[in-house]
Order: C-alpha cells, then sequence, then structure tokens
C-alpha cells in the first residue's frame, strides 16, 4: 500500500517535469532550425492551433518535413537536408510538444528562461 502511494505520488511530481523538458527540448531545436527562416519566431508558433499542429507533427513530423521538402519555394527545399535526417525525426515529439504548448489557442506565452 506504502509502495503503491508512494509510486503514485512520484509519477504527479515527475510527469510535469518530464513534458517540461520535453518542451524545453523542442524550444531549443525551434530556435536552432526553424527560426533562421521562420524569423518571427514565437509570433510564427501562435499562428496555429494545437489541433494544426498536432496534425503537422503527427508520424515523426512527416506533414510538415513534406512541405518543405516538396516546396516550389526555393527558401524552403534549403531545409530539405534538414527534414529528411533522423536528427530532425528524433527530435519531431519534442518541437511537437514545444509547438502545441505554445499553439494559438494554449494561452500560453514562453518565459525567457
Ligand atoms: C530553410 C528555410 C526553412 C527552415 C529551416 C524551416 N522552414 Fe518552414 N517554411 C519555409 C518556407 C519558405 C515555407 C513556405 C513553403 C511554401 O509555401 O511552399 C515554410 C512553411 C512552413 C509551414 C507551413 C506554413 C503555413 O502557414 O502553413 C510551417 C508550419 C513551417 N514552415 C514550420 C517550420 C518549422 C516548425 C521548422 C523547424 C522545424 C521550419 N519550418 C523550418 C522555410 C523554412
Amino acid at each position: 500500500m506504502n509502495k503503491l502511494f508512494a509510486f503514485v505520488f512520484s509519477i504527479f511530481l515527475l510527469a510535469p517535469a518530464a513534458l517540461e523538458a520535453a518542451v524545453y527540448k523542442g524550444q531549443n531545436e525551434f530556435v536552432k532550425k526553424c527560426t533562421k527562416c521562420h524569423k518571427s519566431g514565437q509570433d510564427f508558433v501562435s499562428t496555429k492551433t494545437q489541433k494544426e499542429w498536432k496534425k503537422l507533427m503527427n508520424n515523426k513530423g512527416e506533414e510538415l518535413a513534406s512541405i518543405h521538402i516538396n516546396s516550389t519555394n526555393s527558401d524552403a527545399s534549403a531545409s530539405s537536408e534538414y527534414f529528411e535526417s533522423s536528427a530532425y525525426a528524433k527530435k519531431a515529439k519534442h518541437l511537437s510538444d514545444f509547438l502545441e504548448e505554445y499553439a494559438k489557442d494554449s494561452g500560453r506565452v514562453p518565459a525567457c528562461n
């Protein structure tokens, strides 16, 4: 009984911290990889709703990748290498957490920490 309680209690304590870490990692990736083209940064993130970001970032960010890879805009094709890389696939979940966290309808704005 005590063990179960400790287990449940630790999940309550750790889950928000884990999500925060993922959001932070996603934010890092966004700043490093996306803002050089999407210069408005945070304003750009809040142009979409959580649902829209979720859809774009579904299945390791497949749709977001194909928008860039298949774009006829030469500014976007410069990012093909990144969007085809395993580094992107690995970070897609974190990016997704970050993008949804600060989506138009999330009611949150990033703190500068
Ligand atoms: C090399 C430049 C470049 C990089 C890097 C880049 N993008 Fe883009 N992105 C573009 C361009 C240019 C378009 C417009 C493509 C088009 O309309 O064909 C675009 C389109 C988009 C769209 C669709 C726009 C819309 O209004 O629906 C989203 C969302 C997006 N990018 C998000 C991101 C995210 C998130 C990252 C980082 C993981 C990123 N982009 C990295 C250049 C870039």
